[in-house]
């Protein structure tokens, strides 16, 4: 059955949590809680499932962050509002001990969707700030509840023993609004 407890922290609500089981081609939308785990899957589907992650964006309010699983993974979407991204772009000359600017942390011309895997690159521990009330740390992006580690609205490390920024999948978008997890953009034509 579903995992959720995988990505609890204690007994936060877990409204904005959204969980993505089992079916690649499911699509994710706000307010749920969680995706039944759908046990008749075949196993190509299942490997499929395991490999891709297809997400609808377009339920998902400007200031918005949501989870989806991949590849049993917690994926932290957000929909960055101009102010989030004007702050995140504004640090980008600010040291860091994993200096990126914003540009490299977002599709081009999609500075809105932030997409991370939301798994903290110190011990594994994973960040607090996808629930309303969550700890956001002294950068208002997550805060690692385990020894400490601060995010910044781009996801990048800023604060705290982890190393490395909350890392970036490949992903697609097939639409405005509709992104595959576990696959690479398309290359613009030549
Ligand atoms: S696991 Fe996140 S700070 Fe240690």
């Amino acid at each position: 059955m579903a995992d959720a407890e995988a990505h609890g922290h204690g007994g936060e609500t877990r409204r904005d949590f959204i969980l993505l089981l089992g079916n690649a081609m499911a699509v994710v939308g706000v307010g749920a809680l969680a995706w039944p785990l759908i046990d008749s899957l075949s196993p190509a589907a299942d490997t499929k499932a395991a490999s891709t992650t297809e997400v609808d964006l377009a339920p998902i309010k400007a200031g918005q962050r949501v989870s989806v699983k991949w590849r049993g993974s917690p994926v932290f979407i957000e929909h960055r509002t101009p102010e989030t991204i004007a702050r995140a772009v504004k640090d980008d000359k600010v040291s860091m001990p994993d200096p990126q600017p914003d540009a490299e942390r977002h599709q081009e011309g999609k500075a809105q969707w932030l997409v991370m895997v939301g798994v903290c690159t110190h011990l594994g521990c994973i960040p607090l700030g996808q629930n309303t009330g969550d700890k956001r740390g002294d950068y208002g992006g997550w805060f690692c509840p385990c020894h400490g580690s601060h995010y910044d609205a781009s996801g990048r490390i800023r604060k705290g023993p982890a190393p490395k920024n909350l890392p970036v999948p490949d992903y697609r978008f097939v639409t405005d609004t509709r992104i595959v997890i576990g696959e690479k953009p398309k290359k613009p034509a030549a």
